[in-house]
């Protein structure tokens, strides 16, 4: 286990992501009964962008920098943003938050938060920093168990974020795994799973294995920051969404084609499309 998040941290794959997470966390909160909220590999929590590991990528100067210099930026942003600079004094940006720390800013007295990280050292730091929140329950064993082990949940309304480090070869095929163990024990349950782009070729195989799953419903929704003509580096994310509350595709258009421009120049490109449109089992 290599991967930490400090390095990446408010990079523009966090701030598709983010966005997206608050997005269906605000749907969510439209109905007063509760929901819980699984976070399968949570990281930190928070990071710090001056720390060694966020000065050594940069990468956030490409990400959220950018977008909290725009003036006018759609509405469907505020959640996402009043988090932000809640954690910075004067609109200073230092501090971003991980899914966690937007989890846990964003749902209500009623709700219920799971957290889980395997890194020791992350899993020990995440655990400071939501010491005193009864709401939440941390672990830290293997993500790819969770769904199996926690669910089906006492609430009816479950959301589960997968958002693991890619390190492995075999990441995609879990992700699916996870997701089929989810919707069979929870078919209503919304499920995000976030992925990397970088050859868009070798992606193909996933796709169909999400198209074969069970899930009722499945929105893809993908971002590229460059051309996908390399295997390179990270040339753009996507998330792909099981049960997606309804207003969230249209949500997703107003907030990719914003972010497409903004984080790219006007150079970037986006999409959006059902991968199961209407289950048929
Ligand atoms: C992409 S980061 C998570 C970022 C976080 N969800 C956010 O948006 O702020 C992936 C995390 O998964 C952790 N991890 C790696 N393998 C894991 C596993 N098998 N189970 C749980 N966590 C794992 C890594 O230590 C890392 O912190």
């Amino acid at each position: 286990m290599n991967y930490r998040h400090a390095f990446h941290a408010g990079n523009h794959a966090d701030v598709f992501k983010h966005v997206v997470l608050s997005r269906l966390i605000a749907l969510l909160c439209q109905k007063e009964t509760p929901f819980a909220y699984l976070d399968t590999h949570s990281g930190l929590g928070i990071y710090d962008l001056y720390s060694s590991e966020a000065e050594r990528t940069g990468e956030w100067l490409e990400g959220i920098k950018l977008l909290l210099e725009q003036a006018n930026t759609p509405e469907l942003f505020d959640d996402y943003i009043t988090v932000i600079n809640q954690l910075n004094v004067d609109k200073k940006l230092q501090y971003y938050p991980g899914s966690p720390m937007l989890a846990q800013k964003l749902m209500r007295p009623q709700d219920r938060i799971i957290f889980n990280e395997k890194h020791p050292e992350d899993a020990q730091l995440l655990k400071q920093n939501f010491r005193k929140d009864s709401r939440i329950t941390i672990h830290t064993q293997d993500g790819w168990l969770l769904p199996k082990a926690l669910l089906p949940t006492t609430e009816k309304r479950l959301l589960l974020l997968i958002d693991p480090p890619f390190e492995q070869t075999n990441e995609l095929d879990l992700c699916v795994k996870s997701l089929t163990d989810a919707i069979a024990r929870m078919r209503q349950a919304i499920v995000a799973i976030w992925y990397p782009i970088k050859d868009q070729k070798n992606l193909n195989k996933f796709y169909n294995q999400l198209k074969m799953s069970n899930a009722p419903k499945l929105l893809k929704a993908e971002l590229m920051i460059k051309p996908a003509d390399n295997n390179l580096g990270l040339n753009g994310s996507g998330m792909v969404i099981a049960n997606p509350p309804w207003k969230l595709e249209n949500e997703l258009t107003t907030l990719l084609s914003y972010l497409s421009n903004v984080l790219t120049e006007n150079a970037g490109t986006w999409s959006i499309d059902w991968l199961i449109a209407e289950s048929v089992k």
